[in-house]
């Protein structure tokens, strides 16, 4: 584990929580200490701001998901403009969720990556494979994929989190194993040296998700090439401060 990829922890609250349950959340984010790990939240977009202004500056707030232009006639959408007028410079982009039920697209992944880059924000874009995939031996060729629309619209990997998520894992309660995370994230670091740079490679953080938990976080953590958690349900519960602590 490279001592310049600093310990990552986002926790999806996804289309979950009301106000009562979020300051519950808070509550428990703002007493939980671990001082080498970064963490980030992603609240339903409604209550960004509400969380914001609750949670201690230490942790920082994302948007599940945003739109590729400033403004305009996209009912339901959110821009980066908007995001970062309430403060809120993270977006989570190309979420399992959003590509396999609401259909979006790599293309379309693409253009709101080079958007909210544009803009300034920091992204956590989000890969992986599909059970049938991983089962017909394809899962590299996915993510690799994946990977390769990210990368053409990426100018600067400083503000960038790579999020592999294998769907199989996601709300399943099926995580993968430890040696199934690490051989995927090496793969991909060694892509990210084979076609952006060195440099790249080395300093950018790839953390997985899908059905994280307390009890398995620990043996993740020690996994050379994982460099933190995209949380879902666990996230929502009180062991989400275990997880915050995996590598503390
Ligand atoms: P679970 O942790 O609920 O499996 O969800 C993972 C996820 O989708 C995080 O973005």
């Amino acid at each position: 584990m490279a001592a310049e990829r600093k310990f990552f922890v986002g926790g999806n609250f996804k289309m979950n929580g009301d106000r009562k349950m979020l300051d519950s959340i808070v509550e428990n984010l703002n007493k939980t200490e671990c001082g080498n790990t970064q963490v980030v939240v992603a609240p339903p977009t409604v209550y960004l701001s509400y969380v914001k202004e609750k949670l201690s500056d230490n942790v920082n707030v994302a948007a599940q998901n945003c739109h590729n232009v400033a403004k305009g006639a996209f009912t339901g959408e959110t821009s980066p403009d908007m995001l970062l007028d309430l403060g809120i410079s993270w977006v989570i982009l190309g979420h399992s969720e959003r590509r396999h039920v609401f259909g979006e697209t790599d293309e379309l992944i693409g253009k709101k990556v080079q958007y909210a880059l544009e803009k300034g924000m920091q992204l956590i874009p989000c890969i992986g494979e599909k059970l049938e995939e991983r089962e017909a031996g394809t899962t590299e060729q996915v993510v690799f994929g994946q990977m390769e629309t990210i990368k053409n619209n990426v100018n600067d990997w400083s503000r960038v989190v790579i999020a592999y998520e294998p769907v199989w894992a996601i709300g399943t309660g099926k995580v993968a194993t430890p040696q199934q995370a690490q051989e995927v994230h090496q793969k991909l670091r060694q892509w990210l040296a084979q076609n952006v740079s060195d440099a790249v490679s080395k300093s950018t953080r790839i953390i997985y998700g899908g059905s994280v938990s307390a009890a398995n976080c620990k043996e993740l953590a020690k996994q050379p090439d994982v460099d933190g958690f995209l949380v879902g349900g666990a996230s929502l519960k009180p062991e989400f401060s275990d997880i915050i602590k995996a590598r503390c």
